[in-house]
């Protein structure tokens, strides 16, 4: 079953794609062409115009307590299934396979690091912020710093911003906005979505995961850092020792996202046993 939010997107921009086709690992986050964009656009122009200081600060008071739900990790998994990401030009199949897909991966590629695994499932459960009825666009796609002008690399960064009234604003329109240079990613204040709340989460009900994955958690959708190279002058030395994290982190979370769809029963067990060492029980959300 699928939330309605709006017209159902998946029908609407069913790709024409031939699903069971291997993927060209250029052709994944393409956003000039493909049968998703217009669903992809109208996301990223929603979070561009609204995504602003005071709205972030409201969002860490609503969700900073944890008190939505309460529900163990793979029933928090479970509720994926009813969810489809409209600001993803590349699946549209339900979450809780990519979350296995992205743990798969990364357990084939690091045998040793049981807790990496554990990010892999755990990476985008910060989505049941959709199930809760937040919109789309304070829940999924690229993140980038509220408070300071956008950088170029921020996905359609000319044609969505327009209407944002923090641009307005001098206290937050310039290159450095409210921040000093290399003052450090945990002192910026990032725009709101799966990734921040998932870290909030997991630190509130603490998990017992090294703080590489609390990172890799927090920034996989900060792409235009990670990835496009951009908001190095706020960067500690700290946040450029975890980059590499960050990005062996993307290797699985992009390239996992292909229809094959695994078996999640055989599955169940093996993450049932890291769940228990690493964040065991019913958790608050
Ligand atoms: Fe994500
Ligand atoms: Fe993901």
């Amino acid at each position: 079953m699928k939330v309605a939010v709006g017209p159902d997107p998946s029908l609407v921009y069913r790709p024409d794609v031939d699903p069971e086709a291997a993927k060209d690992k250029g052709s994944f986050r393409n956003y000039t062409s493909g049968p998703l964009l217009d669903r992809v656009f109208a996301t990223y122009k929603l979070m561009h115009t609204q995504q602003t200081v005071d709205f972030v600060r409201k969002k860490h008071t609503q969700f900073g307590g944890f008190s939505y739900k309460k529900m163990t990790v793979l029933e928090a998994v479970a509720m994926l299934d009813g969810l489809v990401d409209e600001s993803d030009p590349d699946v549209d199949f339900p979450n809780s396979f990519h979350a296995f897909q992205t743990a798969e991966g990364i357990r084939k590629a690091h045998p040793d690091k049981d807790w990496f695994h554990l990010v892999g499932l755990l990476h985008d459960l910060g989505k049941v912020l959709v199930l809760a009825g937040e919109p789309q666009w304070a829940v999924v796609g690229d993140t980038f710093p509220v408070g300071c002008r956008p950088q170029a690399s921020v996905v359609f960064c000319d044609s969505t911003f327009q209407d944002n009234p923090d641009l307005q604003d001098p206290r937050y329109s310039t290159e450095f906005g409210m921040y000093q240079p290399h003052c450090g990613l945990e002192n910026v204040l990032m725009s709101w979505g799966h990734d921040e709340y998932m870290y909030q989460m997991m630190k509130f009900n603490k998990f017992s995961l090294p703080p590489e994955a609390f990172y890799m958690i927090r920034f996989h959708s900060f792409y235009p850092w990670h990835t496009g190279g951009d908001y190095r002058q706020l960067c500690s030395e700290q946040d450029l020792a975890m980059l590499p994290w960050v990005q062996e982190f993307n290797k699985f979370d992009l390239y996992t996202k292909c229809p094959g769809l695994p078996d999640v029963d055989e599955l169940r067990p093996y993450y049932q046993g890291l769940i228990d060492k690493y964040c065991p029980g019913v958790l608050s959300w």
